[in-house]
């Protein structure tokens, strides 16, 4: 058992904090939000995550786990410090490292034992020296910074943190390293040993990589679009090569949320930096802001969205089973309806209070129901199973005009054209997934 310091509740802090208590650690996660603080006190999640919740209660119940403002409670005499805290996009899509900072400083001003600190947060190469050095120049205790990237998928952190393909861990000082590596032997995940700025690597590399494939398969669907081939075939058909894999093969209007658009900006940034240009995530960057604009192209094709048009947007969060809409596609989305002076209302099953800060004036509901009544088209943007499990029937009877501009393949084409409906979807120019396999 360690006794464990977490700089940071967000998505990262918090899981992470949650988990290592389930597994018997003692553990202080610190922020500087006295609200957020008080909420996570009194046994509720700050972030809506599947299964958070349950686990946060338990462990405060059985005194494992702990919240505080004050980062002497959070730091002083510990074992280990996380550092979780945020890295959002700086300027020139560079990270701003100016919390990560001050957290070490915080750490050296605090600490009086010498320390291991292990960041979680995603940050460039030769952040965990900077850390150290700052840690070193401003204390005399001995400080050994390991790096130990997150790969938690929101709407799955907690599954991912038992379950994940592999836990990296990255340092020079192999006791350090050994330690941290203990820390998750309760997980049975296995373990990635590396140096520190590989591993500080691998977690850009694996996030610039999947955002690669995503736009990708968008290009992919353009091109069927234009031929009359079937993206979700070709997905099929090439992702049953083990070399290539199933998964981040959905073609749609593009990736959001506050890792792939961030992480890939910081990718390219850091590269650029260092005197060297790649080029691919500069296409990949492009391709997702164009293909953004997709269902919009779609519409203006069908004349679809005139002044006072009544115009339903369904879904809000960058995907399904989160109430996140960081750099949520539907930003993007609302944006352009409004330049078209659309009369819109909003639908996500949990995230209207997020979009409330992007879009105050905007008429939002809870209800599919109350958005598609008397709507004369819908834009699709989170695939939400509320959405999904809907019939062609269901958008008829509610819809004034049945025009629908999915915008994550939510529906067979073949099924809603019979149903009735004005069908439109990513790289399927109207036809049905036909396939069939010998196994
Ligand atoms: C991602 C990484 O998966 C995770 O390992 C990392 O720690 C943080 O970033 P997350 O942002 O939670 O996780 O979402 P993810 O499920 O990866 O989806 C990201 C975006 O890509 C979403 O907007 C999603 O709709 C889109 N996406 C994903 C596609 O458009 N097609 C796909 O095939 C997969």
């Amino acid at each position: 058992m360690n006794h464990i310091g977490i700089a940071g509740t967000g998505y990262v802090g918090l899981v992470t904090g949650v988990c290592l208590a389930e597994v018997g650690h003692h553990v202080t996660c610190l922020d500087i939000s006295e609200e957020k603080i008080a909420l996570l006190r009194s046994g509720k999640s700050t972030i809506f995550e599947p299964g958070l919740d349950e686990m946060l209660q338990k462990n405060i119940r059985e005194e494992r786990l702990h919240f505080t403002t004050d980062r002497t409670e959070a730091y002083h005499g510990k074992d280990m410090i996380f550092i979780a805290v945020g890295t959002p996009e700086g300027e020139n899509g560079q990270a701003d490292l100016s919390y990560v900072r001050q957290a070490a400083a915080d750490i050296a001003d605090t600490v009086t034992n010498d320390i291991i600190v292990v960041t979680k947060s995603t940050v460039p190469v030769g952040t965990n020296e900077m850390v150290e050095d700052i840690i070193r120049s401003q204390s005399t205790i001995d400080v050994h910074a390991v790096s130990n990237p997150e790969f938690l998928r929101e709407g799955n952190a907690i599954y991912d943190a038992f379950h994940g393909d592999r836990i990296v861990i990255g340092g020079n000082h192999e006791p350090a390293v050994q330690k941290v590596a203990a820390l998750y032997e309760p997980f049975d995940i296995p373990v990635v040993q590396t140096d520190t700025k590989s591993a500080e690597l691998i977690k850009y590399a694996s996030n610039a990589f999947l955002a690669t494939k995503i736009s990708f398969i968008n290009e992919i669907a353009n091109i069927c679009e234009i031929t009359g081939a079937n993206v979700e075939a070709v997905a099929k058909g090439m992702g049953l090569d083990k070399r290539i894999g199933t998964q981040f093969l959905k073609a749609g209007i593009g990736f959001g949320g506050s890792c792939f658009p961030k992480d890939t900006k910081a990718l390219t940034s850091m590269s650029a930096e260092a005197g060297y240009e790649f080029r691919m995530l500069n296409a990949v960057l492009e391709v997702n802001e164009l293909q953004h604009n997709k269902l919009m192209e779609k519409a203006n094709e069908y004349s679809a969205i005139h002044r006072g048009t009544k115009t339903a947007v369904l879904g809000l969060a960058f995907k399904p089973n989160t109430d996140d809409t960081r750099d949520s596609p539907a930003i993007h989305m609302i944006e352009e309806l409004q330049r078209k002076g659309a009369d819109i209302i909003a639908y996500d099953p949990i995230a209207t209070d997020k979009m409330k800060a992007v879009f105050p004036d905007l008429t939002y509901t809870d209800s599919l129901e109350e958005a598609l009544s008397g709507a004369e088209t819908a834009f699709i943007i989170t695939d939400w199973q509320q959405i999904k499990e809907q019939t062609p029937d269901f958008f008829t009877k509610l819809m004034k005009r049945p025009l629908i501009f999915d915008g994550r393949n939510c529906f067979d084409p073949g099924e809603m054209l019979s149903g009735g409906i004005h069908y439109h979807s990513i790289g399927r120019s109207g036809n049905s997934f036909r396939m069939s396999m010998s196994t």
